[in-house]
């Protein structure tokens, strides 16, 4: 059976007190859970919460980091600290960042740059507007968006984690169609081969208002290798809804 990869995106919804007693109320179901899953706390509860995840096989994950290794840079967080805090994955280029803190192109290249650098592995975000996609642009964003990031590659050998995030579906609890989802995964499969010119280890994901209602279709997708969750996995029984379906 397909072993699915299921990462919680918690952004600032959850603050430390309340992310704390909910990893209390996550270990017994993550201790036995067959999927591969990550969580993405806030900065302050990553150390806190890889402690708690020792006796599970879940991981950690950061939700962004510095585009810089070191120096006078107030309230950023650099790769190599997340390293030590215990993540080994990241989300780059998440379109909150895009929008609200301006992060630009180069700033996810820069980005990945640092993470690779520090052993963790980036989970690329792209995706298009509502905008976007009705201008019949789909494809150039997602492509502008994400070349370059494939470029920080080169020969490198880590994972290739992409997640496809449609802003217009992000926390409005609209889904892509079926047929909508299958025609971006499928570029972005086939993108990841032209580019790469070499059979990569690709992970590749969908987010947005995924919930227990609707990740059953999403995951028929014969192109999705998992999904990247928002608010739904902040809900003990819909988070493990979710992974458990495919069990
Ligand atoms: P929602 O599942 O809340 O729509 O968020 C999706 C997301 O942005 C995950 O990174």
């Amino acid at each position: 059976m397909k072993r699915y990869t299921y990462i919680a995106n918690w952004k600032m919804n959850s603050d430390y007190n309340t992310s704390m007693r909910y990893i209390e109320q996550l270990v017994p179901f993550l201790k036995q859970a067959e999927q591969r899953i990550i969580l993405c706390p806030s900065f302050l509860a990553l150390a806190q919460t890889y402690a708690s995840l020792a006796p599970t096989r879940a991981l950690l994950g950061a939700q962004t980091c510095s585009a810089f290794a070191k120096g006078s840079y107030t309230g950023q967080i650099d790769a190599q600290s997340l390293k030590q805090a215990g993540c080994s994955f990241c989300l780059v280029g998440h379109s909150e960042r895009r929008t609200y803190c301006h992060e630009t192109i180069e700033d996810t290249v820069q980005q990945a740059k640092q993470l690779l650098q520090a052993s963790i592995t980036p989970i690329l975000c792209i995706g298009e507007t509502a905008e976007q996609r009705s201008a019949s642009q789909t494809f150039s964003i997602l492509e502008a968006q994400l070349t370059p990031l494939l470029n920080v590659y080169e020969d490198s050998c880590a994972e290739l984690i992409v997640a496809y995030e449609p802003v217009w579906a992000i926390g409005t609890g609209t889904i892509p169609s079926r047929s909508q989802l299958d025609e971006a995964l499928a570029w972005i499969k086939e993108h990841i081969k032209k580019q790469r010119n070499k059979a990569d280890n690709t992970t590749i994901l969908y987010g947005g208002s995924i919930g227990d209602a609707n990740a059953a279709s999403c995951l028929e997708s014969p192109f999705l290798d998992g999904l990247l969750i928002g608010n739904a996995s902040l809900d003990f029984q819909k988070f493990k809804n979710i992974v458990s379906l495919n069990c």
